[in-house]
């Protein structure tokens, strides 16, 4: 069995995989959601000391399964600094004590491997990693073959709609409440700009559109200013605003490559709406869609699991001492 961790943001997850099985044993996940509302994003010097005493706890639980050990595994990048350290203190600690090699897990490559909790890896695959920190397209062949196609030029899909949410004082995080209040709003009330629309870079940018957001907020009278009706609809516009952004440079890459499996992993790829566009896309140029099961989209640790199981067949393991 493999110990994995993940603590790469605001959640504090542990998870237990059996490597013969890829079954996942055990897995927990404490969120902070609650505790960073208030700021309207993550802050992280709490969010490092709510995982300091989050994780000891999970790990408590899984005391019964230390004797079957084989690994530790622990994301190490990319992320907050403070709160990757409190995983990477633990997972250092557990690998010294216990005797067992650790592996050091890319997070971003965790969503990728989301897609394949409990089953086979089904590679080549072309994927749309939409999350907090990052906006990416993926073309991975393998497991040690992976190569970016687009990129974010600033805000991520997730941060926007984060940043968009506090704007409209709605709370953290902004992507779930964005999502339901444009199901009661009129996408096409207000006009915002798709970005880089008549550019003919494949990249994707989002902070000219979260800018476009502020405007209008401030056109309504600040957020306070705005009424229920006006938050729905600003959300149902921007949400749009965002789809067709990603649609119109997804397009692009679809009539590129040939992969016929696509998939779209991150927090953000929970977005029914996004989801429903996607499949449209898929539909017209042939390819299969593939998502992770709802609880898998956010940050968890058996998505980091998962991960680690493919590097534990290849022995990429890390000295305790090297891993930072
Ligand atoms: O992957 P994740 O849990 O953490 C990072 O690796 O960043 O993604 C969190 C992000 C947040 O920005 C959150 O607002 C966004 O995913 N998110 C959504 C939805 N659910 C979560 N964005 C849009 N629509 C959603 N339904
Ligand atoms: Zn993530």
């Amino acid at each position: 069995m493999i110990l994995s961790i993940e603590s790469s943001c605001d959640d504090s997850s542990i998870a237990i995989t059996e490597i013969a099985t890829k079954k996942v044993l055990y897995h927990k996940k404490i969120s902070q959601e609650a505790q960073h509302s208030c700021y309207g994003g993550v802050v992280p010097e709490l969010a490092s000391r709510l995982h300091a005493v989050a994780l000891p706890e999970i790990l408590k639980e899984t005391q019964p399964y230390f004797e079957k050990l084989k690994a530790i595994a622990v994301t190490n990048q990319p992320g907050l600094g403070v709160t990757l350290l409190e995983g990477i203190a633990m997972a250092k600690t557990l690998s010294t004590l216990l005797e067992l090699p650790l592996i050091p897990v890319h997070h971003l490559k965790g969503h990728i491997y989301s897609l394949f909790i409990e089953k086979e890896a089904t590679l080549p695959l072309l994927v749309l990693l939409i999350s907090g920190g990052h906006t990416q397209v993926i073309r991975v062949e393998s497991f040690e073959h992976m190569e970016i196609l687009a990129t974010s030029m600033d805000d991520s899909v997730g941060e926007s709609f984060d940043k968009c949410a506090k704007m409209m004082g709605l709370g953290y995080p902004g992507g779930p409440l964005i999502e339901a209040l444009a199901l009661k709003g009129d996408e096409n009330r207000f006009d915002l700009p798709v970005p880089l629309r008549n550019s003919p870079l494949i990249a994707f940018s989002l902070s000219g559109l979260k800018n476009a957001v502020r405007l209008h907020i401030e056109e309504l009278g600040g957020s306070e200013g705005m009424s229920e009706q006006d938050r729905a609809d600003l959300s149902a516009s921007f949400q749009k605003a965002v789809k067709l952004h990603l649609l119109q440079k997804s397009k692009k890459i679809f009539a590129k490559e040939k992969i016929r499996d696509f998939a779209i992993v991150g927090g953000a790829s929970a977005n029914k709406y996004i989801r429903s566009a996607y499949q449209d896309l898929c539909d017209e140029f042939g390819k299969t869609m593939h998502v992770a099961p709802l609880e898998y989209c956010a940050d968890n640790a058996a998505m980091i699991g998962r991960y680690a199981l493919e590097a534990y067949k290849r022995n990429l393991f890390i000295d305790p001492n090297e891993i930072d």
